[in-house]
């Protein structure tokens, strides 16, 4: 029996006409209130043939071949996210991941990379075809995965495609992109000062200018160390290489003056009672 099969008059009662006259196909035009009955006993009976008949009028392939389309798109993007390693939905590959890369290839095969810094210098992120290399310390590291940071435009850029072991001290990032760290203590020594070195005997100042100097190598070791464990131990970036370089070529540079920045904010010397 059907929900208008009921024997219930309000729902069986007609206000207006029957618009559709063949047996299961009988459309009632309903008061507000008939109708929210007959929705009730629709709920609460087992869909009746209309209901079926209703759901088959309403299918449509084209809600398939929508769903299909975004799946694909989901898919594909989360896809493309897991393979760039988070770097992008679109399958831009502006940052292929490493084993699309030639490079990476080479480094498995032939072992880690040994680059000049002519050869290094490819690799400071202008072509973003390439992996995007710094060094620190004579090692090379792959930070593609910052390319915000380090490519062009970015805020470090100035470290890229050098090794600018120098700059990470001195905070001259501009002047110092070199690895020469001959000097770079001064920044950490205590200036001279007549007013004050006068407090001291001769034999005094010596002992203590030697104290200073130790002091300041400790100190840029420990700022240098630091940035050589900040990349050594990062999970962002991973090591690729050396820098390779002429045995003797520190021998060949120029010395380096220590630059502004860090001269201005060399410490004073402290006079014996503020010791
Ligand atoms: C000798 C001095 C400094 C050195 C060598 C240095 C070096 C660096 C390096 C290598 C990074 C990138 C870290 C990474 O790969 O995740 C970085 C990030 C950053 N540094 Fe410095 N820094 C110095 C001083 C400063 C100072 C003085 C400031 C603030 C006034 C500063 C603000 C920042 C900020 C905001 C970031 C994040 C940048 C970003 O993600 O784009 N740094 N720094």
């Amino acid at each position: 029996m059907s929900g208008r099969d009921t024997g219930n008059s309000s729902v069986r009662q007609r206000k207006g006409q029957v618009s559709d006259l063949s047996e299961d196909n009988r459309v009632v035009e309903l008061s507000d209130t008939e109708e929210e009955q007959e929705a009730e006993l629709v709920s609460s009976k087992p869909k009746s043939v209309q209901a079926r008949v209703d759901n088959e009028d309403d299918y449509s392939p084209w809600v398939d071949v929508l769903r299909v389309i975004t799946f694909l798109i989901f898919g594909s993007c989360a896809l493309s996210y897991l393979i760039s390693s988070g770097e992008s939905f679109t399958w831009g590959l502006r940052h292929p991941p490493k084993y699309l890369n030639v490079d990476w290839w080479k480094a498995q095969l032939n072992g880690p990379l040994r680059l000049t810094l002519d050869e290094l210098a490819q690799y400071d992120g202008t072509d973003d075809t390439k992996p995007l290399y710094l060094a620190i310390n004579g090692s090379i590291y792959d930070v593609s995965s910052n390319r915000r940071t380090y490519g062009p435009g970015g805020s470090y850029h100035i470290f890229a495609g050098v090794d600018a072991s120098r700059g990470f001290v001195t905070g001259c990032f501009g002047e110092d992109r070199t690895a020469d760290m001959r000097g770079v203590e001064e920044m950490f020594i205590p200036l001279d000062d007549p007013e004050v070195d006068r407090l001291y005997t001769a034999a005094e100042l010596e002992a203590l200018k030697k104290e200073e100097r130790e002091q300041a190598e400790q100190k840029v070791y420990e700022t240098f160390a630091h940035w050589a464990k900040f990349f050594e131990n990062s999970a962002k970036y991973q090591k690729v290489g050396e820098v390779k370089r002429e045995k003797n070529w520190l021998e060949k540079e120029p010395r380096k003056k220590l630059c502004d920045t860090a001269a201005k904010g060399r410490p004073k010397r402290k006079a014996p009672e503020q010791k």
